[in-house]
């Protein structure tokens, strides 16, 4: 039987910088310690990008280099980059275009996407729109977040959850029915209030003040943003799995956002999925925003087989959250 064409991940890639910031580390700069970190949020150590000179661009550049690799592409093949992140180089240009420059894809058109922690979910569904318009043939998705440049080290609400990191996908058309399925997306900016960073946008451009109040740091008020995300992921997953008619039974692998383990924890649960199934780097990583979900695949790849269900779910600022079904295509 002919299958209608569907956009599938062909290939995975990651990076993730080398110098570690543990528990231990925090509790010598800010007043926490490793049990307090550990039993709320699952997270025992995150990587740092420390080298002067780097961005964001720089690491997402390891991520897609690992996928010209291992598929032997020519980067002149590629027809679009969208990169997700909330820390781009520069204001503008879009690190899309950086990116493009560096890996040498001159025939890319490029674009960032800003959904914070969901933005990989949002960018692979806006590539595998692309993908099955029939126009575009490689598309390269890449979250990456460089959170070390707006956190706080000396505020213990945000400096324990995230860390550095980028991972990235090739999309391209299948026509055995592998690749994204179905998808549910949703924004509420009335949560703005809860996670933002205050200035340096249009509304309060950065000044002498905007600095000395510490205002270009990501700010965060935990327990409402948990609460939403507790129920947002979890919800959305359980409707995707319902109006796809799917069980805990059905799904190879759950790829959640990793934000908090008790998140996770909630999402896998309300899913009927047992802990075996989910994947989780939070331990080693932290919360690398665009990065948590394609690091995971990246993690995971060879433990995945063609065919095999995997929810991905996200939720973030904005609020921002979702799920995607993808029957995994490699
Ligand atoms: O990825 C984007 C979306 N973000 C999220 O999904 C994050 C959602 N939020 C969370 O994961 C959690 O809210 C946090 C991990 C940020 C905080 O955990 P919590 O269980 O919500 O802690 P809390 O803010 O309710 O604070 C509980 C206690 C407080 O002390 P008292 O008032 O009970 O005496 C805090 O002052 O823990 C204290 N506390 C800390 N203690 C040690 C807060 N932060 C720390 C800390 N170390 N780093």
């Amino acid at each position: 039987m002919s299958q209608t064409m569907k956009a599938a991940i062909t290939a995975v890639g990651g990076y993730v910088p080398e110098t570690k910031l543990t528990n231990f580390d925090l509790e010598k700069m800010v007043d926490t310690n490793d049990e307090w970190i550990k039993s709320r949020t699952g997270i025992e150590e995150r990587r740092i990008l420390r080298e002067p000179g780097k961005a964001s661009s720089d690491m997402a550049v390891k991520a897609i280099e690992e996928i010209l690799r291992t598929k032997n592409l020519d980067p002149l093949e590629i027809d679009c980059i969208i990169c997700a992140t909330v820390t781009p180089d520069m204001v503008f240009p879009a690190t899309a275009n950086i990116i493009g420059d560096k890996i040498g894809a001159k025939n890319a058109f490029g674009f960032d996407l800003g959904a914070a922690c969901s933005g990989f979910l949002f960018a692979l569904n806006t590539g595998a729109a692309f993908i099955e318009t029939g126009k575009y043939k490689k598309i390269i998705v890449v979250g990456v977040d460089k959170m070390s440049s707006i956190i706080d080290y000396t505020d213990r609400a945000t400096c324990i959850i995230f860390g550095d990191g980028a991972g990235a996908v090739l999309l391209e058309p299948n026509f055995e029915g592998m690749g994204l399925q179905d998808a549910i997306l949703k924004s509420d900016g009335s949560g703005s209030d809860f996670l933002h960073i205050k200035a340096g946008g249009s509304l309060k451009p950065a000044s002498i003040e905007t600095v000395l109040a510490k205002e270009h740091y990501a700010f965060q008020d935990g327990q409402p943003v948990f609460k939403f995300a507790v129920k947002g992921m979890a919800d959305v997953s359980a409707e995707l799995l319902e109006r796809n008619n799917l069980t805990g039974d059905d799904i190879a692998w759950l790829v959640p956002h990793q934000a908090n383990l008790r998140i996770i924890d909630a999402t896998a649960n309300r899913m009927g999925l047992p802990k075996e199934k989910v994947m989780i780097n939070i331990q080693k990583f932290g919360n690398t925003t665009a990065a948590t979900i394609p690091l995971c695949l990246w993690e995971w790849q060879t433990k995945l087989n063609k065919g095999d269900n995997l929810i991905l779910a996200a939720f973030g600022g904005g609020f921002t959250w979702g799920a995607a079904w993808i029957k995994w295509a490699i």
